[in-house]
Formats: C-alpha cells, structure tokens, sequence
C-alpha cells in the first residue's frame, strides 16, 4: 500500500533541472526514478511542466512539477497498491485531465508512474525487469484479438551513438546520430567490448585527419565539424574495419536523421551543403544512395514528423532491406503508432518513456508495435541522468534493440552496465 509520495528537484546530464519522485510503502519498501529531457523533441510529445521563471535556472526550474507530485498527483494514489499500475496511471492521467499532460507535467506524472513500479518491484523482491515483464504480458494480452504469446525477458541489440550532429552537437551535421549495432556478437558483453574498441578508433581516426576526437556531443558520441553529413559515416565505416570489424558482417550502421528538426516551408534543408532543398521523395532518393553505399540497416525519422505521404514511400523503397524508424513521428504514442500501422508508414517505433508520459501507456505503446508486426527500439533521450529504468524496460519487453547514446558519460554507461548486470541474472 502506498503510503506516501515525495519528489524534488535535481539535475540531468546537461545540467538541467528535472523531477525525482519516491513512493514509500506500508512494508518499508522504497522506490524512486528521474525523468529525463529531450532536445529534439517531438511536436506530439506530452509536455513536461518548466516554471518559464528566467530568474530560477533561466525559466528551466521544475519547482511547479514538483509542488504538483507533492500536493496532488502523490497524494490522489495513497492508500492505492502500488502493483496496481494500470487503476494508479488512469488516476495519474484524468487527475492531470487533459490529452498532452500539460496540466500538472509529464515529467510530474512519469516520475510516480515510475516510481511506483520500482517500489512494488523491491516489495516483491524481484528485479525490476521481471516485475515489468509480468505487467507487460498483461497489458499486450488485454490487447491482443484472440491468440497471445507472453514473451519473456530477453537481451535487447545495443545501437550505439559514435558521431553526433543536429541538436546535439551544435549543428555541426544535418544528420543527428550516426550509430553502430553489433550484431553478429555472440552476446551482450561481447558486442559492447566491441562499440569500445570502435569508438576509441574512432577518436584516433578523428584526431588524426585534424578533427575533433576528443570533444562529445550531449549523448557522448564525438561532435567533430566535419564537411558534411556523408563524411560522418565514412569516418565510422573506417573505425570499424581498424577496430578489426567487418562492416555489414558483423556491425551494421543506423542513422537517426532527424529530419523534423531541418524541414522547413516544405522542404528538407541540409545546412551542411549551403542550404541545398531537398523535396520529400529526393530525401528518400538519398536515403537510398546512402544504403546502397554503406552497411546501412537502421533509418531513423529519415522524414519529418507531419509527412506520412513521404513515410509511405520511405517505407515501401527501403523497408525491405532496413528498419524504418518514427521517433518524432510516433512519439511513443498508441494513436500515431496505429496510423502508422494502417498507412504502413514505417516498421519500427522508438520507445521513449517520456513522450508518453506514463508507464501503463508506454507498456501499451510497445504491445501495439509488436501487433503491427514493427520493431520496437527502447530509447534514452539527449538530457538523461543515473537512472537506470529504461535498461529494464527494454529486457522486461523484449525490445529488438536499445539505444542509449554512446559509451561515454555515465548517464550512459549506468544504463549499459545494467544491462551487463541484467545479462548474468538471464544467463
Ligand atoms: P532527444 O534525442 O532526446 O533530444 O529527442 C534522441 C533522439 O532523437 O532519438
Ligand atoms: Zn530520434
């Protein structure tokens, strides 16, 4: 039983303030979680609550979120049980009462939703993944017409950030993340020696053609100001063969492009090549090249958010051959995922617990991907922290692939060496 709700104030990887929720129950059990923050947000992505007071971390403060866990979201759930997820987000939501949780904040409400889960989980004295796990199969079974399969928890491939542009490094790059899988490792432990070694290659590489290989974009990945966006993955390509890999064999490349964050009046504007207009079908003709030219397997909002027509086509060129993935288009939420699914305008979701803003409705989100027969990728976001939630999530659901940014910077690598952990309960 839930006895009592407490959040503060502390700050994520870049510095940034945020909301931390604990939920106390009756036995003593303690749970607690730290929503994270993008920068390459979404338009339909629930809203966090910020102060917008410029005197108090100019405007960023998450005092308001924060008095609202405290005096209304914490104390509508005491007296419930915490394993009663579902009952405790409805109540979460029609409290919040509005489409986009920008009433009381997503960052508010996600910080109980989660909490109350990592409490339950140290009541019942399981790993957080398998606690999780049970309450997907439940959620995906109450969604399924007719026949279900429960999945079981299973080791997520780790898609990893080597080269950052976009928002993320100071639009040094069109393109946002330039990504290395290891696919063909035997297992976790052995995929992620290998992400090192290339990363560390990587750096030497940069260095040496007189780079930057040693300065890290938000999620860790090297912000080098190349000359354009092609360069990036032939820097990686490289890094991959001196690390003692085969490209396409054994470690295949993703792209997140990001493509919302430079269409402008129609078109898609690639700064890194003066400002050259690309229409939505030449973006796809581009695309292409690139996966004809590079060990490509993973396209990342290749198209902006609004431009389903240009989805559809992305989709039925390359998505033989490549998981076409809706981040920004998606944006972890049941409604776009279905139109997705109808309009076939994709093959894979990201999973990003805060575009949502509840654990009951992520849980529902990665369901309706699977029943499309899409992939499900569980993502971190640019701002992060030292929780670790997400790692369990992506076992706990099965995910295909995880993406946690790069293997510098500890918001990161907490999540990675869960995940190490994770892997010798399951072995
Ligand atoms: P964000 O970036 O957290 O800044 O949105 C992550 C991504 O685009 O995948
Ligand atoms: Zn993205």
């Amino acid at each position: 039983i839930i006895q009592r709700v407490y959040a503060r104030e502390v700050l994520d990887s870049r510095g940034k303030p945020t909301v931390e929720a604990e939920v106390h129950l009756s036995g003593g059990a303690m749970g607690s979680a730290i929503v994270p923050s993008g920068a390459s947000t979404g338009s339909a992505e629930a809203c966090e609550l910020r102060d917008e007071d410029p005197a108090y971390y100019d405007g960023q403060g998450t005092l308001l979120a924060v008095k609202n866990v405290n005096h209304l979201l914490g104390p509508a759930i005491v007296g419930m049980r915490a394993e009663e997820q579902m009952s405790l987000d409805e109540r979460l939501i029609e409290i919040d009462g509005t489409p986009n949780k920008s009433q009381l904040g997503a960052n508010a409400i996600l910080a109980v939703s989660l909490a109350a889960a990592q409490a339950a989980a140290v009541a019942w004295q399981v790993p957080l993944f398998r606690y999780l796990n049970g309450h997907y199969n439940t959620v995906a079974q109450k969604l399924s017409r007719g026949s279900f399969v429960s999945v079981a928890p299973r080791m997520p491939l780790p898609m990893t950030n080597m080269i950052s542009g976009g928002k993320h490094a100071g639009g040094n790059l069109d393109f946002q993340d330039i990504l290395v899988m290891p696919h063909a490792a035997s297992h976790y432990a052995v995929g992620l020696e290998w992400i090192v070694r290339i990363y560390r290659r990587l750096g030497t590489l940069l260095n040496r053609a007189g780079y930057e290989g040693y300065l890290v974009g938000d999620e860790g990945g090297y912000g080098p100001r190349l000359p354009g966006n092609r360069e990036a993955v032939e820097f990686v390509v490289r890094a991959i063969e001196l690390a003692g890999l085969k490209p396409g064999e054994q470690v295949s490349i993703a792209i997140d492009v990001a493509a919302s964050h430079f269409y402008r009046d129609g078109a898609y504007q690639l700064a890194a090549e003066q400002g050259k207009k690309l229409t939505s079908s030449e973006m796809v003709d581009r695309l292409e090249q690139w996966m004809n030219a590079f060990p490509i397997t993973s396209i990342e909002d290749g198209l902006a958010e609004e431009d389903w027509n240009g989805w559809q086509e992305l989709t039925k060129r390359l998505g033989g051959r490549a998981h076409i993935v809706g981040d920004d288009l998606f944006a972890t939420n049941p409604q776009r995922i279905n139109k997705g699914r109808d309009l076939q305008a994709a093959n894979a979701v990201l999973i990003k617990m805060n575009q949502i803003g509840t654990l009951s409705e992520t849980l529902e989100a990665v369901a309706l991907t699977k029943r499309a027969g899409f992939a499900a990728v569980v993502s971190a976001r640019s701002g992060e922290s030292e929780d670790t939630f997400m790692s369990d999530l992506a076992v706990a659901v099965a995910a295909d692939r995880i993406k946690i940014g790069s293997i510098a910077r500890s918001e990161r690598l907490a999540k990675y060496n869960r995940l190490l952990r994770i892997g010798e309960m399951l072995r």
